[in-house]
């Protein structure tokens, strides 16, 4: 029996106004009056909705988590959002290194720098980590995920452990309805795992499996012995699909 708690988060990306945030909340909270017992459950809205969010799930037990963060923490950086910033707003988290991002030109070192400031400010941090079609079909998965995992774990102190999540989504599985099968997914995850026991305690490291996670295929995903939870994106959108997807974890 695994004694790691299963996380289910919600990545809403470029989508909901703050009012239709604040809708989905209370859609949320009706279908799922509180967190059940043996989850955890946390829910990325775009920056504009966090503060929205966070009040309207006050007292509920979902935590909120920014998308992303600025590696700086403050100073003349147009268009950025920093840490602090966003933990002034209800955020005690925060998403980093999505693969979205890698393909706007995020690099290893840009996520790594984003993972101290996190930190740094106490938010917690959800690292993502995925190959490309290209990659797993040339056979370097296990070498890509290791090095970006490595990237990213080097700005981490061993003792932050409970602060850090690693998300792993295979990029070929996001949005396109192809989620990895289990064995897939659990066969990744065991290796980032082993990566990850170079820098701390991986038994206590917990890694989810994102990419088209619905309500049918979150069971028997997160059956798998090293997958401990989902980061949704699509079917986060809609409260009912994301209450199912948090009852399969719990
Ligand atoms: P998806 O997105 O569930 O829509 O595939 C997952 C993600 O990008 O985090």
């Amino acid at each position: 029996m695994r004694d790691r708690l299963p996380l289910i988060a919600g990545n809403w990306k470029m989508h909901k106004t703050p009012a239709e945030a604040r809708e989905w909340c209370v859609g949320f909270r009706a279908r799922l009056p509180e967190v059940p017992a043996g989850v955890e459950v946390v829910v990325c809205p775009p920056f504009t909705a966090l503060e929205p969010v966070s009040g309207a799930l006050q007292g509920h037990g979902a935590w909120v988590a920014a998308q992303t963060v600025s590696d700086q923490p403050s100073g003349p950086h147009t268009g950025e959002v920093s840490a602090s910033m966003v933990f002034s707003c209800g955020a005690r988290g925060t998403l980093l290194g999505h693969s979205e991002r890698r393909a706007m030109g995020e690099t290893d070192a840009m996520v790594a720098a984003r993972v101290r400031v996190a930190l740094a400010s106490g938010l917690r941090t959800i690292i993502c980590i995925g190959e490309s079609l290209a990659q797993r079909e040339a056979g370097v998965t296990v070498e890509v995920l290791a090095a970006q995992l490595a990237s990213a774990l080097a700005a981490v102190d061993p003792g932050e452990i409970d602060r850090v999540v690693v998300a792993y989504e295979p990029i070929w599985a996001i949005g396109t309805g192809r989620t990895a099968t289990p064995d897939m997914a659990q066969e990744a995850i065991a290796g980032v795992r082993a990566a990850a026991a170079n820098r701390l305690d991986a038994n206590l490291l917990r890694i989810l499996y994102g990419g088209s996670v619905t309500p049918a295929t979150a069971r028997e995903l997160m059956a798998a012995p090293d997958i401990d939870g989902a980061l949704v994106g699509g079917a986060s959108l809609d409260p009912e699909s994301f209450a199912r997807i948090v009852e399969a974890a719990a």
